[in-house]
C-alpha cells in the first residue's frame, strides 16, 4: 500500500480547489507529464533471473571506480518493487513512465537466444503501467551492455556491437509493442561514449575540472573515439529500422540526446541565428547527423585524420526517419553572441558568479528550456518533441516532520516548466517533459550521494519518501499548466 503524499491541511485543501481562473500558462492538451529513471540505476537484481553480467556490473564491482564503491546490485530495488513503485507515480500525478530496458537481462549473452524471464519482468512493469494510467516510454540502451559484447568486439569500437543492438531493438519491440508504443532507442550518447571510451572533463567551482571516467573505463585517443560516437549513431539507425520492421505498425522511435545548448545571451535575431549555428556545430556528431543524414564539413575539417570511416550507406541508416526527437535538458552548454568570424558565433563564458544547482556542473539557466525544443524545431523542423529528461541534484534531507523540504528543486522545477510553456504556447511542438528523476536513485560515479528524485529513498531501508517537488509536480500535471 503506498499513501499518498500529504502536505498538510493547507496544502492538501489547495490539491482539491479549482485550478485557478488566472491560469493561462497552459500546456498542449494531452502533453504527458511524465518521470524517469534508468535500469542500472534503479532496479537492482543484478544477477537474477538469468541476467546476464554488464559493463556497469563490472565497473562498479571493481574498487575504486564508484564513490564509496557504491554498486547498482540493489539500488533502489525497483526489480522487486516495481508496483509500489507504480502507485507513487500514479500518485504524483505522472501520465507517463520512461524507464529503460537492461539489454543483458534479455540477451545475457549480448545476442542469440532470450532469456524469457528477463522479458517478463518489463512485460509486468507494463501491464502494472497500464492498469495505472500511466504510458509506457521505453528506453533500449541507458549504457548497461552486456559485458559479453564488450568481451567479444570491444564494445562500441566495433560496428558488430551496433549490430547487436538493433538485433536486441528488433526482438523487444516485436514482444512488447502490442502495449509500448513508443521507443527510445539510445540515451545521451555523448555522455556514454565520452565518459566511457575516454572520460569526461567536468568543469567544477572555481574554474577546475574533474575527470571522470564510466564503464567501460577505457580511454581511446580521438580517432578512435570519433569511431565510437559513429557506432553510435549507426547502433541508433539500425534499431529503427529494425523497431520498424519487427515492432508494431503503430511504433513511435525517438533517440534521447543531451544535445550542447547554445542559448543566445541576447534575444535578437542576430544572436538567435548565432546561438542556432552553434548548437548545430557543437552536436555534429551526435544530433546533426542523425537528423541531417551527413557530418557538417567543419567537423569533418576540424577532426582531419582523426575523423570517423564511414559510408554514404551508412549515414541513410543514421539518418533514419524518425516520429519525434527527445531530448535531455539539464542546462546550456554555452551562450553565445553573433560574429563576423568563422564559426559565426562566439562563446560568452559564464561568470564566475553564476547561480548553480547542487551539482557543481550545472549551471541554473532555465531559457534553456525554451532555446533547446526551439531550436530542434528551427534547425531540423521536428515535428514532435519530447523533453526526456530535466531535474537537479539536491541536498535532500528527510526533516524532524518526516518530510522532505526541497525548495531549490521546486523552485528549478517552476523556472523550467515556464520556459517550456514559452515554446509550446508559441507553437514548439514538445509532447511532454519526463522528469529525472522519478526516485533518488545510483548516480553512476557519484554512487548514492547525488539525489535527483522528486521521491526520496532512504538508500538503507529503502523507504521511500514523496518531497515538497513531488506535490509541485502532482499540481502542475493535474492543471496541465504551471499553477
Ligand atoms: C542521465 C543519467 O541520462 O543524465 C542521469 O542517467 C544523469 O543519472 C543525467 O544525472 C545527467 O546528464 P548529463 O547531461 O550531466 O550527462
Amino acid at each position: 500500500m503506498v499513501s499518498v503524499p500529504s502536505w498538510g491541511a493547507t496544502e492538501v485543501n489547495a490539491s482539491t480547489a479549482a485550478a485557478p481562473a488566472s491560469v493561462s500558462r497552459r500546456f498542449p492538451e494531452g502533453f504527458y507529464w511524465g518521470v524517469a529513471t534508468a535500469a542500472y540505476q534503479v532496479e537492482g537484481a543484478w544477477n537474477e533471473d538469468g541476467k546476464g553480467e554488464s559493463i556497469w556490473d563490472r565497473f562498479a564491482h571493481t574498487p575504486g571506480k564508484i564513490k564509496n564503491n557504491d554498486t547498482g546490485d540493489v539500488a533502489n530495488d525497483h526489480y522487486h518493487r516495481y508496483a509500489e513503485d507504480v502507485a507513487l507515480m500514479k500518485s504524483m500525478g505522472a501520465t507517463a513512465y520512461r524507464f529503460s530496458i537492461s539489454w543483458p537481462r534479455i540477451f545475457p549473452d549480448g545476442s542469440g537466444t532470450p532469456n524469457p524471464a528477463g522479458l517478463d519482468f518489463y512485460s509486468r512493469l507494463v501491464d502494472e503501467l497500464r492498469s495505472a494510467g500511466i504510458e509506457p516510454f521505453a528506453t533500449l540502451y541507458h549504457w548497461d551492455l552486456p559485458l559479453a559484447l564488450q568481451d567479444r568486439y570491444g564494445g562500441w569500437r566495433s560496428a558488430e556491437t551496433a549490430k547487436a543492438f538493433a538485433e536486441y531493438a528488433g526482438y523487444v519491440a516485436g514482444r512488447l509493442g502490442d502495449r509500448v508504443k513508443h521507443f527510445f532507442t539510445i540515451n545521451e550518447f555523448r555522455t556514454f561514449v565520452e565518459s566511457g571510451y575516454q572520460g569526461l572533463d567536468v568543469p567544477m567551482a572555481g574554474g577546475q575540472t574533474i575527470h571522470l571516467g564510466g564503464a567501460p573505463g577505457v580511454e581511446f585517443p580521438d580517432g578512435e573515439l570519433n569511431q565510437v560516437r559513429h557506432h553510435a549513431v549507426l547502433g541508433h539507425g539500425l534499431a529503427v529500422q529494425a523497431i520498424r520492421a519487427r515492432g508494431p505498425a503503430d511504433a513511435k522511435v525517438g533517440f534521447a540526446e543531451n544535445g550542447r545548448w547554445a542559448v543566445p545571451a541576447v534575444d535578437t535575431p542576430e544572436y538567435v541565428a548565432a546561438a542556432e549555428t552553434a548548437t548545430r556545430e557543437l552536436n555534429a556528431d551526435f544530433l546533426t547527423v542523425m537528423l541531417e543524414g551527413r557530418y557538417t564539413d567543419a567537423y569533418l575539417e576540424q577532426a582531419g585524420a582523426d575523423a570517423p570511416a564511414f559510408t554514404d550507406d551508412e549515414l541513410k541508416t543514421i539518418a533514419s526517419p524518425l516520429d519525434f526527437a527527445g531530448i535531455n535538458v539539464y542546462r546550456p552548454h554555452v551562450y553565445v553572441q553573433p560574429s563576423g568570424e568563422p564559426p559565426g558565433y562566439r562563446v560568452v563564458p559564464f561568470n564566475a558568479s553564476h547561480p548553480k544547482m547542487q551539482a557543481s556542473w550545472h549551471i541554473f539557466a532555465p531559457e534553456v528550456m525554451y532555446w533547446a525544443p526551439r531550436q530542434v524545431q528551427s534547425l531540423w523542423g521536428a515535428q514532435s518533441i519530447f523533453i526526456t529528461e530535466n531535474g537537479c541534484a539536491a541536498a535532500d534531507v528527510v526533516s524532524s516532520d518526516g518530510k522532505v523540504y526541497d525548495s531549490d528543486r521546486v523552485m528549478f522545477l517552476r523556472g523550467c516548466l515556464e520556459q517550456l510553456q514559452r515554446a509550446t504556447s508559441e507553437g514548439v511542438p514538445v509532447d511532454g517533459y519526463f522528469h529525472w528523476s522519478s526516485q533518488d536513485n545510483f548516480e553512476w560515479v557519484n554512487g548514492f550521494g547525488d539525489r535527483f528524485g522528486l521521491i526520496y529513498v532512504n538508500f538503507d531501508t529503502l523507504e521511500r519518501t514523496p518531497k515538497l517537488s513531488a506535490q509541485w509536480f502532482r499540481e502542475a500535471a493535474r492543471h496541465n499548466a504551471v499553477v
